[in-house]
């Protein structure tokens, strides 16, 4: 028995939020270890970064960069942190994240609780550089010019991320979702490619998987414009699939399983969209090895997962990559590259 099956029921007695900060203490806690090593099949460069594995850790669970290395040790190819805004902020009152257990979901509406840019800025300063770690950046709630709030964050956390995102797909922030309607995102990417030095890490988009037909050939148009170098696809979902938990009337964005149908579907649609012009990096209901085949056979040159953690422990991220490489190797493909898109 693994020692999460162990933990679990523990975590499961406490609320959502307090099991959440108690893992990321104890994750702190945790010596300082060697990075994992991977199959070399399951190496690929995206973006102009060399990724050891493709499986990553989505934004949210280490919002403030406090464990990126005991994550990269446990067993993700690359870690994103974040979302950090310019100033700290609470977020919205508590309670505001709920486990769907029957359904293996989560819905949060944290809205962009973290400590600010200038303390991560700091604390991610002090680490050693090793392993991918990316910064998630967003806008204050409160901000009289949520453009100029990306701007900042794109300069601010240039030199401690090894890629930056730019999130635009936060259900809970209102209003932030109208930054992906066609002006505003032409605006937004215009205004971040300016900010952009030479030579500094690449920057992806966070987008919603709550699209219209028709967003998805405008977003990639934007983004090509725009320079970005990868699209997430996807954030978390305020539609509700047919969800059995008691918690599923909560408002917030859904996450974990019951995502994974739409937001394969927003990848296909980006896939079609972009015909491969633009890397892909897929996210949402992750929870296996076949789900994380699908979506590369889709179109992503890389996965994220969160919610699937809480139900199956730190544990995952490694044996899905493990199963990644043994698809390889029963299909005779010699890296993962070769199976982007191939489905
Ligand atoms: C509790 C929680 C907090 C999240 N916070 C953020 C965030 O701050 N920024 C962000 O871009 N995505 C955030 N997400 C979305 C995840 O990064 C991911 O896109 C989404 O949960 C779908 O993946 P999953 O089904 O594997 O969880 C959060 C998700 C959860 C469950």
């Amino acid at each position: 028995m693994s020692l999460y099956r162990l933990l679990r029921p523990l975590a499961f007695v406490l609320d959502a939020e307090q099991a959440h900060r108690a893992t990321i203490r104890a994750l702190g806690l945790l010596p300082r270890r060697a990075l994992p090593d991977f199959p070399a099949s399951l190496a690929s460069e995206v973006a102009g970064l060399r990724f050891p594995s493709p499986v990553g850790l989505a934004a949210g669970f280490d919002k403030d960069g406090e464990v990126p290395d005991a994550m990269l040790s446990l067993g993700f190819g690359f870690v994103e942190v974040g979302t950090l805004t310019p100033r700290p902020q609470q977020g919205n009152p508590k309670p505001r994240l709920f486990r769907l257990a029957e359904d293996e979901a989560v819905i949060n509406r944290m809205g962009f609780n973290n400590g600010g840019q200038v303390e991560a800025l700091a604390r991610l300063g002090r680490r050693e550089r090793r392993g991918i770690v990316g910064v998630n950046v967003g806008a204050n709630k409160d901000s009289p010019n949520r453009i100029a709030d990306y701007v900042a964050g794109i300069a601010a956390m240039a030199p401690v991320a090894d890629y930056l995102t730019v999130n635009i797909s936060s259900p809970n922030t209102p209003g932030l979702r109208n930054l992906q309607a066609g002006g505003e995102l032409v605006e937004l990417l215009g205004a971040i490619a300016e900010e952009r030095a030479p030579g500094g890490p690449p920057v992806f988009l966070k987008v919603a998987p709550d699209l219209q037909s028709g967003d998805h050939d405008r977003i990639v148009r934007a983004a090509l414009e725009g320079r970005i170098d990868a699209l997430i696809v996807a954030n978390t979902t305020v539609s509700r699939p047919p969800l059995r938990s008691r918690h599923a009337g909560q408002a917030g964005g859904l996450s974990g399983a019951p995502l994974g149908p739409l937001a394969l579907d927003a990848l296909r649609a980006f896939r079609s969209a972009s015909g491969g012009s633009l890397p892909l990096i897929a996210a949402g209901g992750i929870a296996s090895a076949d789900d994380a085949w699908v979506r590369v056979i889709a179109g992503a040159s890389l996965v994220q997962l969160y919610s699937a953690l809480v139900y199956h422990g730190p544990g995952l991220a490694r044996r899905i990559a493990d199963g990644l490489a043994a698809r390889l190797v029963e299909r005779g493909m010699g890296n993962i590259a070769e199976a982007v898109g191939s489905g």
